[in-house]
């Protein structure tokens, strides 16, 4: 049976991005395998400077990936905080892990780029998702483009520990990358990659109004409205692709190269398609809202099970290092 796991941190809404990147797929690997899927707030809080945020985010996170089909009976969602192992275990491999591997790390050389000094927890930050993936022998890691240094940087660190404290026989599983090409990087309303950081997300489960709003906003060129518009480029239809028919996107290709209709009318088209899109699980959600104490004993029960193994793990690795 091959173990499933990914992270998603509680730094707001979930958005189209982590749907189709890492949510989606990662709910349609839980039937396959044995899934833990955990709320990353300790990966949350390199940059995360509000308590209640935190918090209110954590359970929103953990709503809405409910909502969209993830199944705690298929399923261990759990809050990654919950299971101390995971900070016992990413101090163990800092021990083993050279520092010019992080240093090339594009996280910490972003905010090095950006001239902001950069705090220990986001140099780190490769450490303690190798711990996460580690401590429970993982061997998928369904995540976007974005993650895949991290894997790798998660492989060599498991080949260190391997080759130092696994002689006899390997202590970690290879985990791989599970990354679906044609989702690898969902774009935002400005163009560029879709992400919390950037105020560029499109969320799953906004109210109407300012979901609409947003996908007016999206950011076009100044073609008239009379001239053809070329849809290779378009984030409009980069967008509608995601849920869209074949059909569907064929028509609005055709109809942008035809010429005759601004851009106002795609946007409309698209806030529509992505509307009915989630319908159901908008509904789903309000269904599991209305009862606060669910997701918190979702996320409680799902503790228990994972800290299960990873004691397991743990001992394992205590007696390999001499700590015990
Ligand atoms: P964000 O970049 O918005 O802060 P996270 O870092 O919490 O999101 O990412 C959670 C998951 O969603 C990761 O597996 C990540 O690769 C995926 N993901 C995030 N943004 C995108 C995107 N624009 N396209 C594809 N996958 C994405
Ligand atoms: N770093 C991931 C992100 O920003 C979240 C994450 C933390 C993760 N630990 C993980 C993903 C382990 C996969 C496996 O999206």
């Amino acid at each position: 049976m091959k173990r499933i796991l990914s992270g998603i941190k509680p730094t707001g809404a979930p958005h189209l991005g982590n749907y189709f990147g890492m949510m989606k797929p990662a709910i349609e690997l839980q039937s396959q395998g044995e899934a833990f899927y955990f709320i990353a707030d300790y990966h949350a809080l390199t940059t995360v400077r509000d308590p209640q945020a935190m918090r209110d985010n954590t359970r929103g996170v953990a709503l809405d990936f409910l909502a969209c089909g993830l199944d705690p009976k298929k399923a261990v969602i759990f809050r990654q905080s919950d299971v101390p192992e995971h900070t016992e275990l990413a101090w163990i491999l800092s021990c083993v892990t050279p520092m010019p591997m992080l240093e090339n790390c594009h996280a910490f050389k972003d905010h090095v780029a950006r001239n902001q000094v950069p705090v220990h927890g986001l140099f780190a930050y490769p450490v303690l998702m190798a711990a996460d993936i580690l401590l429970y022998d993982s061997n998928i890691v369904p995540v976007g483009r974005d993650q895949k240094q991290h894997v790798e940087v998660t492989r060599d660190i498991a080949a260190v520990m391997n080759r130092t404290f696994g002689k006899k026989e390997p202590l970690f599983v290879m985990p791989e990358a599970s990354i679906l090409p044609q989702m690898a990087t969902v774009i935002g309303l400005d163009g560029q990659k879709m992400s919390k950081s950037y105020n560029n997300t499109v969320p799953l489960f906004d109210a109407e109004k300012p979901l609409r709003k947003k996908i007016m906003s999206i950011v076009t060129d100044s073609t008239p409205v009379e001239s053809p518009k070329d849809p290779t480029h378009s984030s409009i239809v980069a967008l509608y692709r995601l849920f869209a028919s074949e059909g569907d996107v064929a028509t609005m290709e055709a109809d942008f190269r035809a010429g005759g209709q601004g851009y106002g009318v795609f946007k409309q088209r698209l806030f529509d398609a992505l509307w009915e899109h989630f319908r159901p699980m908008r509904e789903k959600r309000a269904e599991l809202a209305a009862d606060p104490s669910y997701v918190d004993g979702v996320l409680r029960d799902g503790a228990e099970r994972a800290r299960a193994v990873a004691a397991k793990t743990m001992a394992r690795v205590r007696l390999a290092t001499g700590l015990r």
